[in-house]
């Protein structure tokens, strides 16, 4: 059985003990040569993670043997396989064919094999499973969809205690519904893209959140639940879930100040972008590129996070919202949007600097191929050619569902 083993990479590591000091468990040691923590000890605390001044500490390993403290004083460079950018293990542990088939149809719409942004971090894949997940405790379950909309929207903030889940803005995490499907069998894994960005819902502290909208439809007469997401929306403060992944290695956000990056969503595809545009206002707030997200919803009630998204500076994000169903107003959808802000998004694509992402409804992505086709063709731009490099130069990404 493969463990998860928490390792610190000795050519990052400026051997200053801020993590041996932290850590309450006397769990790492430092033998002149290399700081280092002992598997037998480490209890997953993360109190070490945080205090590192170089990352170094936040490197990572699924093994079935782990690594002694012998073994890893005598390391000039960890082992392959178990490190990467920013100190976050890659696994090579293939992702089961399950969560490969949802997400190659979600990304579909990009034209094929992906590739992440160049300056994005590494991330972590597949460290937990169906049979050995982690589990995380709920710590709280709010609506952020108006109480009289037709859809009820969920942000749903869960804990993860000491368990080690490094994750990356634009990855999902696998939830399995407990109980059993008509025939008896166990249900199967839904995804569920991160809302919070990599440092957690709240500034390190080692919790996580989901924005998930409840399935209800009625059809013949009967209604119909969806499983995961009524099981989901229907968490109690201190329920515990067991989740799968981190999945995902392409739909990343680029972590270089410059990037500009375009965000295209519906209802819960904003979940990515609430991480990204999270993650540059915690780090990056003056960054020199622009965030510029057009988020379609049927009226502002229906929107997730209408209220806080209104409260971002303009500084930080220019935000077109637009909705479809609003009395006495024409209807608008994303697309339309892009189309009226045609200078603005021509002056973005003709950067090398622009990255587009696009998450929702699948039925958005012909409109939204559509709009830029027009855009680039108003502003004697080939869109073609633009997109054949942006998609190979990992900057066009895609996931609908
Ligand atoms: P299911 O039980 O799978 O039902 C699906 C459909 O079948 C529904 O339309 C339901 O009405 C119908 N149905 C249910 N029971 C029956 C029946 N007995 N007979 C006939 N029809 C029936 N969703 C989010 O809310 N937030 C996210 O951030 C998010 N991120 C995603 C990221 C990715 C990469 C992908 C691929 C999907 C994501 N999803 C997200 C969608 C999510 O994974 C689920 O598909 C969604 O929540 C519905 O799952 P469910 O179990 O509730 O519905
Ligand atoms: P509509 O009023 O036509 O349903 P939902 O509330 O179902 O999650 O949808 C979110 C928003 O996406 C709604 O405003 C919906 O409009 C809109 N929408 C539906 N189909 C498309 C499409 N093909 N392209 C862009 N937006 C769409």
């Amino acid at each position: 059985m493969l463990v998860r083993q928490h390792l610190i990479d000795p050519e990052i590591c400026i051997r200053c003990e801020t993590c041996a000091e932290m850590c309450q468990q006397d769990a790492i040691s430092y033998d002149g040569v290399n700081v280092v923590v002992d598997y037998s000890i480490c209890n997953y605390s993360m109190d070490c993670i945080a205090p590192c001044p170089t990352g170094a500490i936040d490197s990572w390993v699924m093994v079935e043997n782990p690594f002694s403290v012998e073994d890893q004083f005598g390391w000039e460079e960890l082992p392959a396989g178990s490190a990467g950018e920013n100190g976050h293990a890659e696994i090579a542990e293939a992702v089961d064919e399950e969560v490969s088939n949802m997400l190659n149809a979600a990304h579909a719409g990009a034209g094929g094999e992906t590739r992440r942004p160049g300056t994005s971090s590494q991330p972590c894949v597949n460290l937990y499973s169906r049979s050995a997940p982690v589990v995380a405790q709920v710590q709280g379950n709010f609506r952020i969809t108006d109480p009289g909309a037709g859809s009820d929207v969920r942000h749903i903030i869960l804990d993860l205690g000491a368990s080690a889940l490094p994750v990356l803005e634009g990855q999902s995490l696998g939830v399995v519904p407990p109980g059993q499907d008509a025939r008896g069998r166990k249900h199967h894994m839904r995804l569920y893209s991160l809302c919070s960005p990599r440092d957690g819902e709240r500034p390190n502290h080692n919790n996580i959140a989901f924005t998930v909208k409840r399935v209800v439809e009625q059809r013949d007469g009967a209604v119909l639940r969806g499983v995961a997401s009524n099981y989901m929306c229907d968490l109690k403060k201190g329920d515990t879930v067991e989740l799968t992944g981190p999945y995902g290695s392409t739909f990343l956000m680029p972590d270089n100040p410059e990037a500009n990056i375009i965000m295209i969503c519906t209802g819960t595809g904003s979940a990515p972008f609430r991480a990204m545009t999270e993650r540059r206002r915690r780090t990056m707030p003056g960054a020199a590129g622009d965030l510029l997200l057009f988020f379609g919803a049927r009226t502002p009630g229906e929107l997730p996070y209408f209220g806080p998204l209104t409260k971002l500076p303009d500084s930080l994000i220019r935000r077109e919202l637009v909705f479809s169903r609003e009395p006495d107003k024409p209807k608008e959808y994303v697309q339309d949007r892009i189309r009226k802000c045609a200078d603005r998004v021509a002056a973005l694509l003709s950067s090398d600097q622009t990255y587009i992402y696009v998450c929702g409804l699948k039925g958005m992505e012909q409109g939204v191929e559509d709009a830029f086709a027009v855009v680039c063709s108003e502003h004697s731009l080939d869109w073609v050619r633009i997109r054949s490099t942006m998609r190979a130069e990992g900057r066009l990404h895609l996931e609908t569902y």
